[in-house]
């Protein structure tokens, strides 16, 4: 589903902070992204979508495949049909509702028939349980249930790929695991492809197939949760857990 070959991407003047990027998804993977802070796991997820233009390398969703070296606006485009990112920040629409976000992309980008649409928006916010708020402003939604419409909207876009950058990360404590339940809900379902960066260790070991592990802008450990998460040989992946979890 998802193809990443020689990906590397420079920021002006600066050094390469994605070097020689390569892997593949298969269709309907949950995979986790984990790695020190910097190391490029925001960067990787918005080439995914060409929100940031890779230096080099070819990205591949579905029958979309956009090369760095010379690719057009059209391409582009389709490419970012494949997915939908959830973001840090939940990126809601200030001066729309709940339902109105969720109902804006197909809609306006889409061009969905409002009607039908707003019986998805609608099935989607019951989805995430954000059903009883559909007429809500996101300055009347606490940081979780702002993600869980996040989510809806992102789901909304009937993506092939759905991409989480640090979904919880923004949040109150006592609010991520109302949002982590919301993504294992969608994971299980195993509908969608998904490419979930986080520091939540124990949710990645649960709801991944796969994780990735980045570091300097590598790939420095690709495998099971087991391996990488129970198992890890590589000592920069030991010294990453064992950090994360003094934290934790
Ligand atoms: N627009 C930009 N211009 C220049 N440098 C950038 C830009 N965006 C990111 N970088 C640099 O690229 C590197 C990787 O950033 P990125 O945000 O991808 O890391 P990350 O792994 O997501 O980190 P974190 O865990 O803190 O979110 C960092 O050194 C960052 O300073
Ligand atoms: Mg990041």
């Amino acid at each position: 589903m998802v193809s990443v070959e020689h990906l590397t991407k420079r920021f002006d003047g600066g050094t390469d902070v994605l070097r020689d990027v390569s892997f593949t998804v298969d269709d309907h993977e949950v995979v986790a992204i984990l790695g020190p802070s910097g190391t490029g796991k925001s960067t990787l997820l918005r080439c995914l979508n060409y929100l940031c233009v890779p230096t080099e390398g070819v990205i591949t969703i579905g029958d979309a495949r956009v090369d760095a070296a010379n690719h057009t606006k059209a391409q582009v485009k389709a490419l970012r049909a494949h997915s939908a990112m959830v973001f840090q920040s939940y990126n809601l629409f200030k001066n729309k509702t709940a339902l109105e976000n969720v109902m804006a992309a197909p809609v306006l980008v889409q061009k969905r028939d409002k009607a039908q649409a707003r019986e998805q928006a609608l099935a989607l916010l019951d989805k995430v349980g954000m059903l009883d708020r559909k007429d809500y402003y996101p300055s009347k939604l606490s940081g979780g249930q702002q993600q869980r419409v996040g989510i809806a909207r992102a789901l909304a876009m009937e993506p092939d790929v759905l991409l989480f950058d640090e979904p919880t990360s923004a949040l109150d404590p006592e609010l991520v695991a109302e949002v982590l339940n919301t993504i294992r809900a969608l994971a299980e379902e195993r509908k969608s492809t998904m490419l979930i960066v986080t520091h939540e260790i124990h949710f990645a070991r649960q709801v991944a197939s796969r994780i990735l592990f980045l570091d300097g802008g590598q790939v420095a450990g690709d495998g099971t949760p087991e391996e990488i998460i129970d198992r890890p040989q590589n000592p920069r992946i030991q010294q990453f857990l064992q950090f994360i979890q003094q934290k934790g």
